[in-house]
Parts: structure tokens; sequence; C-alpha cells
């Protein structure tokens, strides 16, 4: 096996400007070949020859379960892969971010969301400051006000207790924070209600406020930067409703608390630092719900499950740190996504929870994933050269199974799963549980083993089918199988295995970003709408001339929108004003 100097990214900026990519190393073409050999079998028959593989296929680790055998994989391509990731230098990647490298290179920042979540004392020095006690500070903080929430010791200018939370922003510090308040909905602390509001459209905001009374409701402005316009649009419409009804300046502060990283912004914006929660640039908006990000989580399920959260998610980071590659639970996630993404052609991947409280979870690892690896260029900013993050989609199971895994079963397309569930449930009802089980193992199974047209034939003959309906049904009826997935299993969804879940993903994302060779924590790819939109703003608008600085396409929805608008459509939008 060769090894690639130092690591891979490395190589491409500074070492080799030889080096086209990873696509032309030996491990990497030597996966090509085991992809090759593997074509002519079937997953099924990698378990008739081997009665280990189930075993030896799955690992375990900080409560949670992964059984990755139902992908088509032998172990010599398994091995292989960790060739590969060792080639790549995975486990010195993983070194280089919690020693608070700068491994964001575009943004010359370090990654260290595993700081906000160390339980284990460490220091994390970066630039002379002792991060771990500016995070304990910080949580402290967010620790007394959550409890003084709890306790209904936070008044709202009425004298009565605050007991709702509006949390508005979007991203990062939207689609985190939601998911684990709806997952641990049996924690939430007796009394208190959360709304997200994240849309720049009225309605989202709209609605929130329709439901809350403001001498009850804390805002809670999240935004990184504190300059994310949909945040900002919509805590300014927050705050001159708040003060339309009864709220006033001087009990702003009261209903109004930020968590960013921008003081002067926050500031700015009319809030008193006294009321901001902070953090900091070396974490990542999509990393970022373990920080002050997380105060809306703090406030509904209190600080105690907060902190079980964060434990959770430290043992998987401890087991990621520690364990070697070929049993490390994130890294064989990884190397697995690598193995369908780039030697199988699979271009899509979905994430499938059978488990409602996890309804957000693919929308959140949506953004934790695409924005993260879809890229194509390395950080060398040479073309890649190979496929990079897949697109990220899914729904809880079981209404998946009645909407798109048509597809997944008998589509031109493969698509890779992650099948994630709880073994017990903490709302027993009947035998829904058990049903909801039958299906999340059902599935991936379907999915593997698949029903040949000889199968279809003996099926309908027994059912005495006439032979010339056989023959037009049969092939309708067929699955060709052999599609791969993940199954995730925990024994129950509480605080440490979601906490544990989330961090499992993050770190595959890493690995995977580090054997593609690209940026994971940046995403450029964002900005150019966001220039764009600004540009437009002003151009809506009735009394706007005809467009003509923009392409032709462009000109023409701009100007139909000022026409539809003028035309007395207006009149009707005011109705959805908050
Ligand atoms: O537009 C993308 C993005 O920058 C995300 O990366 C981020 O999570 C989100 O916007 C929100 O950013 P902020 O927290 O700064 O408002």
């Amino acid at each position: 096996m060769s090894k690639i100097p130092i690591n891979l990214a490395k190589s491409f900026a500074f070492e080799d400007p030889e080096m086209t990519g990873i696509a032309d190393t030996a491990e990497w073409r030597d996966l090509v070949r085991h992809a090759e050999t593997l074509k002519a079998r079937r997953t099924t028959d990698l378990f008739a020859a081997d009665p280990q593989r189930a075993a030896d296929f799955s690992v375990e680790a900080a409560g949670v379960f992964l059984d990755f055998s139902k992908n088509k994989i032998s172990r010599e391509a398994l091995a292989a892969l960790l060739a590969l990731a060792n080639a790549v230098d995975v486990a010195g990647g993983i070194k280089r971010m919690v020693s608070g490298e700068r491994i964001n290179a575009t943004e010359n920042r370090a990654v260290l969301h595993v700081a906000l979540r160390d339980f284990a004392n460490r220091a994390y020095d970066l630039d002379g400051e002792n991060l771990a006690q500016a995070v304990r500070a910080e949580r402290a903080r967010m620790v007394a006000f959550a409890d003084a929430y709890a306790k209904g010791d936070l008044l709202g200018f009425t004298g009565e207790p605050l007991d709702t939370v509006v949390n508005i922003g979007i991203g990062g510090s939207d689609l985190g924070p939601r998911m684990v308040v709806d997952a641990l909905k049996p924690y939430w602390l007796e009394g208190k209600r959360t709304f997200f509001v994240s849309n720049v459209d009225g309605r989202d905001l709209g609605d929130a406020l329709d439901r809350v009374d403001p001498a009850r409701t804390l805002f809670v402005i999240a935004s990184k930067t504190f300059t994310t316009q949909e945040t900002m649009t919509n805590a300014s419409s927050a705050r001159a409703w708040f003060l339309a009804n009864g709220g006033a300046e001087e009990t702003v502060a009261r209903h109004f608390v930020a968590l960013s990283t921008n003081e002067r912004a926050v500031t700015a914006f009319g809030i008193d630092p006294a009321n901001m929660f902070r953090f900091w640039d070396w974490v990542g908006g999509r990393f970022s719900l373990w920080s002050a990000i997380g105060l809306s989580i703090a406030l509904q399920v209190g600080s105690a499950n907060f902190e079980r959260l964060l434990r959770g998610a430290h043992a998987m980071d401890e087991h990621f740190r520690s364990a070697p590659p070929a049993e490390n639970l994130p890294v064989l996630l990884a190397l697995v996504g690598v193995w369908t993404r780039n030697f199988q052609g699979v271009g899509a991947h979905a994430v499938l929870p059978y488990d409602q409280r996890l309804a957000r979870l693919p929308a959140f690892l949506q953004q934790a994933d695409m924005e993260s690896n879809g890229k194509s260029v390395s950080l060398s900013g040479a073309p890649v050269g190979v496929s990079t993050g897949p697109i990220v989609f899914g729904e809880p199971g079981t209404n998946g199974q009645h909407a798109f895994y048509q597809l997944l079963h008998q589509g031109t397309d493969i698509v890779s799963a992650d099948f994630i569930a709880a073994a017990s449930t903490h709302n027993p009802i009947g035998d829904h549980h058990e049903k909801l089980l039958a299906n999340f193992v059902a599935q991936p199974e379907a999915l593997m083993v698949g029903k040949t047209e000889k199968q279809v034939w003996a099926e309908l003959e027994k059912q005495d089918f006439p032979a010339n309906e056989i023959e037009r049904i049969a092939p309708h009826r067929a699955f060709h199988g052999d599609r791969p997935s993940n199954s995730i299993l925990v024994d129950r969804l509480t605080p440490e295995a979601l906490g544990a879940v989330i961090a499992m993903y993050e770190h595959k994302i890493f690995v995977q970003g580090l054997i593609w060779g690209v940026n994971s924590f940046d995403q450029w790819g964002v900005a150019l709408g966001k220039e764009l939109a600004k540009r437009i703003l002003p151009k809506i608008s009735p009394s706007a001339p005809p467009s003509t600085d923009h392409d032709a396409s462009t000109n023409q929805i701009i100007d139909r929108i000022n026409a539809l608008r003028s035309a007395g459509t207006e009149s009707e939008n005011q109705k959805d004003r908050p």
C-alpha cells in the first residue's frame, strides 16, 4: 500500500502539484477493481458465503448500533477502504481537528465543536486562549438562565412568568435546535412551549405570533453572524409586534435575547450584550446546537437534559478519537458512504428515521451533509476529480414507504439509505411500536433481497393466475434487490442517544470530507444567491422601472411579479402580514 504524504488535502496544496486527485492513487484504483469484481455478485451471495458477515459488518459505540452488512461490499473492499482512509491519514485529520488546527482553511478557522461537549477536562488552547474555560463559563450562564426560566423566575412586562420561546434563526441556527426539541418531547418541561421561526416568508413568523402571548414570550434571536437577512427581518418584525402588543422599549430586555458571535451587531440591533449568549467562530453554524445556539433546547427540556445531550455526543467523540479505524463507527459509516457514492455510483442518500420524533432529522442532516460536502474543488482549489456529497433527503418511516420508496425499490437509480430506530418507545400505544419496528426491519431486507420473476411466478401460480396474465404482470412485480442500506439502532431516544447519533453523523461527514479532500466547514456556495437577492430586492416594487440588467429570463420574472402586484394582488398579500 502506498502512503500518501502527510494527508491528501495538504499534498494537493503544497507537495505534489502533479497529483491530480485521489482517483489517481493506488488505493482508489484498488477499490475500483473490487467494485468491478463485485458486479457479478449479489449481496445475498456475500451473506451466504460468510456466516460471520452480519456480526463482523456491525459496530457499536456510545449506545449506537450500526449494521452496514446490507451494503454490497466485500471484506476485501472494506479492507481497501480502510487502506484508503490510512492513505489520506484520516487518523491524522481527526487529530488535527481536535487539536484546534485551522482546518477550515478558506475561512482560516479552527473546527472545535467537540470542545463544546468535552467532559474530559481537556484544555483546548487556541491562540493562547483557554477555550474550555470560555465554554464552561458561557454554558454556566445558559444553565443559570434556563434554570431561572424553568422555575418561572423570568418575568415579562406584566410580571407574569415567561413560558413561551420563539426561536428566530435559520439554517444551523434553526435546524439543530428545532430537530432536538422535537425529538426530546418526552423531556419537555411542563407548561413550556417553543416555536421556531426561520423563513422570511412572513407567514412563518405570523403563525407563531398568532399563538403566543407577548407578556409571556421570550424571543431568542439565534444567528452566528447576526447579519442573516431572514433572521434580522424576522427579529425586527417580532420586536415591532412586541412593541405594538403591550411591550415597551424598556421591557425589550426581558423578552429578547441573542445567541451570536457578533457582539457589535447584536448591540446595533438593540439587544444589550448582557442579554447575549456567546459562541465563537470555531463553531460552524451546522455544528452549533451544542453551543449557545442550543439555548432553546435547554429552555424546553431543562438544563440537565441539555447536558445529557452533550454527554451523549461526548461519548461518541471519545470513541471517534480513540477507536482504530476498523472499529470506529463514524469512520466505518463514512467509508461505506464513500463506497456507495464513488464505487457504486449512488448519487442520493435517504435518511429514514422510524421515529416520528425524528421527523426533522432528515432536514437537519441535509444541511449538515450537503452544506459540508457539496463541494467540487479540493482544499487547494483544484477540481476534486471524484463525486463528493450525495443528495440527502428523507422522511420518517413509515410515511416515506407510501410516498417515495417505490423508486428506492424499483427505480432506475440506486439510492442508499440509513434506517434509524429506537428499540423501545417513550409512548407505547397498543402494538404501534412493534409495527413500526417490523417495517424498520422489513424495508432494508426487501431492498437487499428483492424478489425474482421466478418467485413472482410461483406466488401467482399458487393463486391460480392464468399463465398469460402472470407473464404480463411478473416483470412489474419483481424487485431486483441488491440495494444498499445501513441499519442504525438505539435502545431508546434519550438525550444521550440523540447526542451520540448527531455526533456520529457530524464525524461521518468530516471523514468523508477528508477522503474527498474538500473543506467540509465552509459554505461559499450559499453566497451568490444572497448577493443577487440583495440586488434584486429594490426592484421588487410596483414603481420599479422594467428590469434590464439581468439575463432575459430573470428580467422577465421581475417584471411579471411587479405587473401582477400592481394589478391588485397586493391587497391580498396584506392579509398575510403578522
Ligand atoms: O446561508 C447559510 C448559512 O450561512 C448557514 O451556514 C448558517 O447555518 C445559516 O446561514 C445561518 O447563519 P447565521 O447563524 O449566521 O444566521
